[in-house]
C-alpha cells in the first residue's frame, strides 16, 4: 500500500514500505506549515513542477544529502545538472519510466521561475497508482484530457486562490478528471491564499462525483 503524505504548501511524499519515494515541491525550511525539518527527509526522487522559491525549496539540500535525483522540466533539471546535482530532464507531454513506475509532465499555465522554461505538472505511476499533482496552474480545460488519458486514482489541487485556481475553480478541475480521491493544497500557508478546505470538500463530493480527502500538515493518505 501507498501513502501520500502532505507537509504543507504544495510538498507531498509518495512512500511505500521499503520501495523509493518520490518527493514534490520541497519547501519547508521557510514553510510556515511545515511539520518536518530538511535535515529528516529522505527522498530518492525529488519533482519540482517549477522554480518559484515557494516550491524549489530545500530540493538542492535534500537532493545533495540523500543523493537524490530531481525530476523537472529541461531548464530546471540542465540548472540542477550544473549546479552539482543528479537531475533528469523531461518536457511537457513526455513521459519516462524510473524503477517507480513513470512521470509524464503535463501543462501548467503559471510561471516557470526560470529563463526560457515553463511551469508543468505531473501524471506519476508510483507502483501502479496514478497521481496526478497539477503544479501551480489556473483552471484549464485540457484538465479533461489529462483525466482521460491516465485514469487517476488521486489528483492534488490548488485551492488558494491569488496564485493559482481558487476553491471554485479547482471544483470545475475535480469535474474534468474525474479521480477518485481528491486533495487540495497551497492554501492557508500565508493570508494571501486563505481558503476553506472544508467547503472545497463539500463542492467536490457534490459536484464532482470525486471524494475529497484533507490532509493537515503531517498527516497521511493510503492509497
Ligand atoms: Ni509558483
Ligand atoms: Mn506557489
Amino acid at each position: 500500500m501507498s501513502e501520500i503524505t502532505f507537509w504543507g504548501h504544495a510538498c507531498f511524499l509518495l512512500s511505500e514500505r521499503a520501495k523509493e519515494t518520490v518527493l514534490f515541491d520541497p519547501y519547508i525550511s521557510e514553510n510556515p506549515l511545515s511539520p518536518v525539518k530538511t535535515e529528516e527527509v529522505k527522498a530518492d526522487y525529488i519533482l519540482l513542477s517549477h522554480a518559484h522559491w515557494d516550491h524549489i525549496g530545500d530540493a538542492y539540500a535534500i537532493a545533495g544529502r540523500n543523493g537524490a535525483t530531481i525530476i523537472s522540466s529541461s531548464e530546471i533539471a540542465k540548472q540542477a545538472v550544473k549546479d552539482g546535482f543528479n537531475a533528469h530532464p523531461q518536457h511537457i507531454g513526455g513521459r519516462h519510466s524510473f524503477s517507480f513506475g513513470s512521470v509524464k509532465l503535463t501543462l501548467a499555465f503559471h510561471g516557470s521561475g526560470i529563463a526560457g522554461g515553463h511551469a508543468c505538472g505531473f501524471v506519476v505511476d508510483y507502483y501502479g497508482k496514478k497521481i496526478y499533482f497539477s503544479g501551480d496552474t489556473g483552471l484549464f480545460s485540457d484538465m479533461k484530457l489529462i483525466g482521460e488519458l491516465d485514469s487517476l486514482d488521486v489528483a492534488l489541487l490548488p485551492i488558494g486562490d491569488n496564485f493559482t485556481m481558487g476553491l471554485d475553480d479547482a471544483v470545475i478541475a475535480a469535474s474534468f478528471l474525474q479521480a477518485k480521491v481528491v486533495i487540495p493544497y497551497h492554501y492557508n500557508t500565508w493570508p494571501l491564499i486563505e481558503a476553506d478546505p472544508v467547503e472545497f470538500k463539500q463542492k467536490v463530493e457534490q459536484k464532482a462525483g470525486s471524494q475529497c480527502v484533507i490532509l493537515s500538515p503531517g498527516s497521511s493518505y493510503s492509497i
